[in-house]
């Protein structure tokens, strides 16, 4: 898909790794409406940059852990900018939980941000994209998709299940729309993470360094135009998926 003339919409596109995602799609000649729950201000700056790369663009406000706010917000990009051609995924909650637990909280937070937020906006939009003949999706997600992580169920499990949305969507939607999803590794540090933790995560992977947001906008816009490509997820991770194997057979 051309993404030049199109309407974009990119969550949790305030900031982070979601901004950079909406300016390569700005970059791409696409016009960007980005959603944001609580950063407002970061979401007024970010659409100031993305009018500055030629980009018609707005933020939107939607807290996508309530179904019908996921309507109201495809509902409002439309009358704006005009319907949805190509979605993005990337709003998430990544909290640390205990398993067992009495507290499940977490667990039913992560879902609402992590699998039912996309599950409802791809129901939101896809219509319109079957209607007019095209459109895109993509899910982001983590190695933890695949790959369990201690003392992270609620995450891993949703980004599981939120790989799985992907496929399901592939087919559903096929052959008129396409869903790939991106799978990130360290890409931008978290400010509430220290020293020790962002270099044992620069470890972690093969290439030895933080991705930056620019890769992950790269990977996102390649999928949103490969016009040949459905149901895939592309890594994204610095070689973090076998930073683990790189030291064992080093004797
Ligand atoms: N950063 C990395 O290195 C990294 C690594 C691997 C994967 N990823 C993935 O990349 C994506 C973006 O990561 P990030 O680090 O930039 O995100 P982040 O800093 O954790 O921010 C989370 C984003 O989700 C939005 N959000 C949370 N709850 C929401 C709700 N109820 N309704 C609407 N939006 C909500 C937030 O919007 P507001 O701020 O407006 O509230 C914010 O933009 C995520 O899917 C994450 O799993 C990131």
């Amino acid at each position: 898909m051309e993404l030049a003339g199109r309407v974009a919409l990119v969550t949790g596109g305030a900031h982070r790794v979601g901004r950079a995602i909406a300016l390569a799609l700005a970059e791409a000649g696409a016009d960007v409406a980005i959603a944001y729950h609580r950063s407002g201000a970061e979401a007024a700056g970010t659409v100031e940059e993305l009018k500055r790369c030629g980009a018609d663009s707005d933020a939107f406000r939607a807290d996508l852990a309530v179904p019908a706010e996921a309507a109201r917000l495809a509902e409002a990009v439309a009358n704006r900018l005009g319907p949805v051609d190509a979605l993005v995924n990337s709003a998430s909650w990544f909290a640390r939980d205990e398993f067992p637990s009495d507290d499940t909280g977490t667990w039913y937070r992560t879902f609402d941000v992590v699998v039912h937020g996309p599950f409802h906006l791809s129901n939101a939009v896809a219509p319109s994209m079957l209607d007019r003949g095209g459109g895109a999706i993509v899910n982001i997600v983590d190695l933890s998709a695949w790959q369990p992580w201690p003392g992270r169920a609620a995450h891993s499990v949703a980004k599981a299940a939120l790989l799985a949305l992907t496929r399901q969507s592939a087919v559903e939607l096929a052959p008129t729309v396409r869903c790939n999803a991106v799978a990130l590794g360290p890409t931008i540090q978290p400010a509430k993470f220290g020293p020790d933790q962002i270099e044992r995560l620069r470890r972690r992977t093969l290439l030895g360094r933080w991705s930056g947001g620019e890769e992950a906008g790269r990977a996102v816009r390649y999928l949103l135009e490969a016009g040949a490509v459905t149901g895939e997820c592309l890594t994204v991770d610095g070689g973090e998926q076998y930073g683990h194997v790189r030291d064992r057979f080093t004797d």
